[in-house]
């Protein structure tokens, strides 16, 4: 079976603890898309891993991971991490494998990315990794692959200090590099986990464009980034967040602006949650629950279910309130626009719904949810048409559960 899971907002839902959670009945995890602009943390027992290339089922002893043909790499963040995850005690050798059509990531790439911020008319905000850059050479068709390492016509071309600096890395990758296509059908009967970054609207098609990352990182992104025909996935799975947050610049409908008690409920959830960025460390933008953004990510990345994250953090808060419908010029209106200046526009309209005594932070099963938090997950799955299967209500494995079961076919 293949079970893809993708985030359903603007990134950091939650997916990589979610992945890791799921690949415990998973026998590959392979990530799909994006580069080192991703952060997943992971906590375990006591201890917290920051993952930003390599797939969150590594920390499983004995589980294969493998990073898509839809991904970018940098090679000296890739080899740091797998450095620091075996410093904490996580033996990868001979578990990880990349894709020979992965584009590669080069240092003048980074500083390429931040003279090309500098220049935007509508700065993105970007996190300065070069993955932009990567992704359009790569559509200029000027990138350079894992595979053509051993192009003698693409390495004669490269600079010496390119050339210089990727020779040690290219002696590592010479082990790990498969080709995706032929590695997918010799795995197509086991257990394959494929793991998204980034989200829904940060997708290059279906985003917020510009304020978008440059991969796919959509479901359909799963299909091509993993060398499988969209026909081989069983089942998506969107993680999304029981608030909305952004990082970076770019249209964010229910963001929390207002002075007063809205900018504190704001702070409040920013601090309650965390909510600041994994890979730059910047604070990130809060938000009211986005009904609108949800059911449009729900249909283009035509999900199965969603994994609700942090709907604890409301515990205690006697409302949450969420978005159904977008004010545009006065007028109405639940799809999601296509331009920045419609989405400037919105007015979102909110629906409050009644808070819950007792602790959503406490449930380990779908009874243990209090009935007026059930009331609100009720509210979101008939505006989404899309049932809410799973539950994060902390950062541990443990403060994890499914109502349903990921791994069977929907
Ligand atoms: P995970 O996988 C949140 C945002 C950046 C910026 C825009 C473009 O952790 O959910 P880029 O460097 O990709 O060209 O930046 O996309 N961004 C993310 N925001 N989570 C992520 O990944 C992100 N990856 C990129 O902040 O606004
Ligand atoms: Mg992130």
């Amino acid at each position: 079976m293949k079970l893809v899971v993708i985030g359903a907002q603007w990134g950091d839902e939650g997916k990589g603890k979610m992945v890791d959670y799921l690949a415990e009945d998973a026998d590959l995890v392979v990530r799909f898309s994006g580069g080192a602009n991703a952060g997943h943390t992971i906590k375990v027992g006591d201890q917290t891993f920051k993952l930003h290339l390599v797939p969150a089922g590594i920390i499983y002893p004995g589980k294969t991971v493998a990073l898509g043909n839809g991904m970018v790499i940098d090679p000296e963040s890739l080899f740091q991490e797998l450095a620091g995850i075996k410093e904490q005690g996580v033996n990868w050798e001979g578990r990880v494998f990349i894709s020979d059509r992965a584009h590669l990531v080069l240092p003048s790439y980074k500083q390429e990315d931040q003279n090309m911020e500098s220049k935007r008319a509508r700065p993105i905000g970007t996190t300065g990794r070069g993955i932009g850059v990567a992704y359009s050479r790569k559509a200029d068709r000027d990138g350079i692959r894992v595979a053509d390492l051993w192009d003698s016509v693409v390495w004669d071309s490269m600079k010496e200090e390119d050339r210089k600096w990727i020779q040690p890395y290219k002696n590592l990758l010479k082990d790990m590099k498969v080709n995706m296509a032929g590695f997918m059908m010799k795995n197509k009967d086991k257990q394959v986990l494929l793991e998204g970054a980034q989200g829904a609207l940060l997708d290059l098609d279906h985003g917020t464009y510009p304020y978008v990352s440059s991969g796919i990182s959509t479901c359909s992104g799963a299909a091509l980034g993993a060398a499988i025909g969209p026909k081989h996935i069983d089942k998506a799975l969107g993680v999304f967040k029981a608030y909305q947050t952004r990082v970076g610049n770019g249209p964010f409908p229910t963001e929390m602006l207002a002075e007063g008690s809205e900018l504190d409920l704001g702070n409040q959830l920013r601090e309650l949650g965390h909510e600041y960025g994994t890979t730059t460390g910047r604070p990130r933008r809060i938000g009211y629950l986005d009904l609108v953004a949800l059911k449009y990510a729900g249909w283009v990345n035509s999900l199965d279910g969603y994994i609700l994250s942090h709907l604890n953090l409301y515990d205690g808060f006697d409302k949450i309130e969420v978005c159904v419908a977008y004010e545009i010029d006065g007028v109405e209106t639940i799809d999601f626009p296509s331009s920045t200046v419609d989405l400037d526009k919105v007015k979102p309209v909110l629906k409050a719904l009644p808070g819950w005594e007792g602790k959503v932070g406490e449930a380990r099963c779908w009874d243990d949810i209090p009935e007026a938090a059930k009331a609100v997950v009720k509210f979101i799955e008939e505006y989404t048409d899309v049932p809410v299967v799973g539950y994060s209500v902390g950062p541990l494995r443990d403060e994890t559960f499914m109502k349903e079961p990921a791994w069977i076919k929907s």
